[in-house]
Order: structure tokens, then C-alpha cells, then sequence
């Protein structure tokens, strides 16, 4: 069975991968410290596949511990890399934390796969490499525009040092461009754990409606959008995780084309904040106590995928639609509403 070292499998994404990566034949490995995770989804995960699941609770930015692991699994197969800091908000205040974390940790994982030959790299990165584009829907070869935070610049230059490593070694990699991640496994055994006050829309409503949150804003009614809220292009987990999957297999076959490939994950509709409301209203049967609030700095007016290319070259059809989104996320909110998680 092939083996591939998910880092960050802990995490919202990386855990919802290791369920797909299982499901479909692979052997998988996790690496997290749980800095900002919660160990107990992997527990979710082992429930869904049956089968156990090991992680290594090391900090991938301690290279000496990085490599021992290396060391004890010199089959690997490929690497999945999701392991980073991702609050935009918190990037733009603390900038040195990201640029250490996030790159450093990529750097020590990168020398690994170099120095234990491991053939296989699929980098989690993000439609924050784009911006705020010129035209819509961007393509992978829409020009990047200054990333809007630190969190995003961590991306792009993530993406340069993969890029970069690649093509002087053995190396095949493929950058996984998300789009807006949201909702849960059908089982509502996995979903996200956001860590304080979610800054992303999602849990924001969910907490919101569940009561966790007196309240919640759209941030921003004012903009040229066709209700004034902002546009994105929201995405399910489920569909994102196997499209890592797809990934794998594709660079296992040989099948890539270039080194690395770039694939944008959206489902190529957007939708403003306020279509999201509605539909997680009319999706649930539940009213949402939210306000009208002013825009939040940094925020791009509207940016959603052409998916195109993930559709063609690596058969990926994402499943949701928003209204399941809306659904998978209630109820994983419902499921751990008393839990101490
Ligand atoms: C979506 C829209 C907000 C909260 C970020 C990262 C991106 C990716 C996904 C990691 C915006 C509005 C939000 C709220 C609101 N993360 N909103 N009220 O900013 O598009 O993307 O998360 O990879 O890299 O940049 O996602 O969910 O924060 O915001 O109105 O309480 O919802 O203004 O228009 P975003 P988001």
C-alpha cells in the first residue's frame, strides 16, 4: 500500500483528507503538533475508516525532529503538506510568526523529501495567491496580484520555494489552490474546530445560530456585488479532501504535465455573504440573528474559480451544493454543541 505523511492531519482539511486517502487505498501518517488543532478529530477519522491512525506530535519547524520521522518511514510514498498558521487577521498582526512558521516548517519538510527521496508533494495553498484579481473567475494562470496579508504572502512564497526545489530535484509536485472551505463529513464525526471567535463566515454563522455567539455582522453591504456583500467561492470540505486524493493518483500514474501543476479547488459558482445566509436559513428551517456591519480591511470584493482544469486533468467533480454545505455544517455544529472539544 502506498504511504503518504499528511502534516496538519489533524486539521480541519488535513483530517477530512486522511478519511479520503484511506477510503481509497492508501496508507497514511500524520504529523501535528496541535499548536492549533484538536487531536481528537483524528479520533473521528479512525471511527469513519476503522482503522488506526498514528501521529507524530512534533513541531515540523525542529528539523532534528522532523527528520526522525523520515527515518521511521522510509516507504513514503508522497507528502501531503497542510501543516501552518491560517488566520489572516492574526498574520497582519503578528508577521514574523507566519514567515517563521510557515516557511520554516516548509523548508524542514522539503529537505526531508529531498534527502529521503520521497517522489510525491501536494502543497495546500489558497485562492489568497490571486489577491484581488483583475478579471473573474480566475484560472491558474490569472496573474498574482501583493498578497492582502502576511498569511497570504506566506502562500505565494511557499509556493516559489516549492516551485524553485522542484525543478532542480526528483521531486513532483502539485499546489492545491482552495478555494472557501466549508462544512463537515456527512457522518458529523469530523468538522472544523475553530480556535476563539471564528473569523472565517462559516462557523460564524453556525455558532451564531447555535446560540455560542450573541450575534454575527456582514462584513461589508457596500460593495459593487449584486446585494453589496462580498463574493466567494464556497467549497466543501468533503469535495476539497478528495481532490488530494485525485492528486496523489495523478503524480503516482506519471500523469503530470508540468512541475509542479497548479489546480484551483472551487466549485466555480460564487455567492455573495448574504445568499449564504439565506440559504443556511432556508437550508436548516432556522432564522439567523446577524447585523449589517462595515467592511472588514483586506477583504476582496469577489474572487471565485474557473475549475476547468482540476475537472480535466485530474477528474475531480466536486459533489455539494451549497445547501448540503449549509446542512453539513449545522449539524456538525449540533453534534458538538456540549462537547468539550
Ligand atoms: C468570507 C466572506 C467576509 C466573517 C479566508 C482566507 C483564505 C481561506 C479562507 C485559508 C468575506 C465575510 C466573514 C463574518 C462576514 N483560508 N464574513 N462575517 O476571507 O474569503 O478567506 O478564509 O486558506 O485564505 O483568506 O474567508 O470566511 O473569513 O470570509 O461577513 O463574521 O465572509 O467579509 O467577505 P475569506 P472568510
Amino acid at each position: 500500500m502506498q504511504k503518504i505523511l499528511v502534516t496538519g492531519g489533524c486539521g480541519y482539511i488535513g483530517v477530512h483528507t486522511i478519511v479520503d486517502l484511506i477510503q481509497n487505498g492508501y496508507d497514511v501518517v500524520s504529523v501535528d503538533n496541535n499548536s492549533r488543532s484538536n487531536a481528537n478529530l483524528l479520533k473521528g477519522a479512525e471511527e469513519i475508516t476503522g482503522r488506526a491512525i498514528k501521529n507524530y506530535a512534533v513541531d515540523l519547524c525542529d528539523f532534528e525532529e522532523t527528520r526522525k520521522i523520515f527515518q521511521e518511514n522510509s516507504d513514503l510514498t508522497g507528502i501531503i503538506h497542510f501543516a501552518a498558521y491560517k488566520s489572516v487577521g492574526e498574520s497582519v498582526q503578528k508577521p514574523l510568526m507566519y514567515f517563521e512558521n510557515n516557511l520554516t516548517s516548509l523548508v524542514n519538510i522539503l529537505k526531508c523529501a529531498e534527502e529521503f527521496n520521497v517522489p510525491h508533494f501536494v502543497f495546500s495553498s489558497s485562492c489568497t495567491v490571486y489577491g484581488s484579481p483583475d478579471k473573474i473567475p480566475v484560472t491558474e494562470e490569472t496573474p498574482q496580484q501583493p498578497a492582502e496579508s502576511p498569511y497570504g504572502a506566506t502562500k505565494q512564497m511557499g509556493e516559489v520555494i516549492i516551485s524553485d526545489t522542484v525543478k532542480s530535484g526528483n521531486i513532483k509536485a502539485i499546489l492545491l489552490r482552495y478555494f472557501n472551505p466549508v462544512g463537515a463529513h456527512p457522518s458529523t464525526l469530523i468538522g472544523e474546530i475553530p480556535l476563539g471567535r471564528p473569523a472565517n463566515l462559516v462557523p460564524a454563522i453556525t455558532q451564531t445560530a447555535i446560540g455560542k455567539l450573541p450575534t454575527m455582522q456582514v462584513l461589508g453591504t457596500d460593495y459593487p456585488t449584486k446585494d453589496g456583500s462580498c463574493v466567494r467561492d464556497y467549497i466543501h470540505v468533503s469535495d476539497i479532501a478528495h481532490a488530494h486524493t485525485l492528486a496523489l493518483d495523478y503524480l503516482v500514474a506519471g500523469q503530470n504535465k508540468v512541475n509542479p501543476e497548479i489546480f484551483n479547488l472551487g466549485t466555480g459558482d460564487g455567492y455573495t455573504v448574504l445568499e449564504v445566509i439565506n440559504a443556511f436559513e432556508k437550508a436548516n428551517g432556522v432564522k439567523l440573528n446577524y447585523e449589517l456591519g462595515p467592511r472588514r480591511p483586506g477583504d476582496v470584493v469577489a474572487i471565485y474559480a474557473n475549475n476547468n482544469k482540476a475537472k480535466a486533468e485530474l477528474g475531480w467533480d466536486p459533489q455539494y451544493t451549497l445547501e448540503e454545505m449549509m446542512t453539513s455544517a449545522w449539524q456538525w455544529e449540533l453534534k458538538i454543541k456540549d462537547q468539550q472539544l
